[in-house]
This record gives structure tokens, C-alpha cells and sequence, in this order.
């Protein structure tokens, strides 16, 4: 699956590049150039280096580093049918 159109990489190729020690969205696009046109996939590329342990991103460690509370999931139960 393509992440970055602009550039034509896929979410494999994001991957490779936080496996490779990638931890910033910036780190990534040095790496293969994955949102340096429009900007549309940097928050894609945000939510796979959260995925996979990389470091937060600004808004998660200012959250943090302000003592709000993690956003949690699976408390809002589906609407019924
Ligand atoms: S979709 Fe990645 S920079 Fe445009």
C-alpha cells in the first residue's frame, strides 16, 4: 500500500526506514523522500513510527510531558445497527 503518492513509496518502504533506525518524519523523508512534495502522508508517516515504538510526536510528548492522559481505545461501543 502507498503511503507518499507524491513519491511512490510504499508503507513497506516507511517500515524499512524505522527498522534502519528512522525515528522522525523527517528522518524519514531524508531516507526516500516520503513527504517532502504536499505533506498529505506526514501524519500516515507519524502513525507508523508510533506503530512501531519510534519516538511520539510533538502533540503525544507535549500531552505527555504535561501529565494529560493517553488516548484510549475501546471505550465508545459501536452504534447499534
Ligand atoms: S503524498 Fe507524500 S508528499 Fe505528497
Amino acid at each position: 500500500m502507498y503511503v507518499c503518492m507524491c513519491h511512490a513509496v510504499t508503507e513497506a518502504q516507511v517500515k524499512e526506514q524505522i527498522d534502519g533506525g528512522a525515528e522522525t518524519p523527517r528522518q524519514i523523508a531524508k531516507g526516500c523522500k516520503a513527504g517532502t512534495d504536499c505533506g498529505s502522508c506526514v501524519r500516515r508517516i507519524q502513525a507508523l513510527l508510533g506503530e512501531h515504538g519510534a519516538r511520539p510526536c510533538p502533540t503525544a510528548r507535549l500531552a505527555a510531558r504535561l501529565g494529560l492522559a493517553e488516548p484510549q481505545t475501546g471505550l465508545i461501543e459501536p452504534l447499534a445497527a
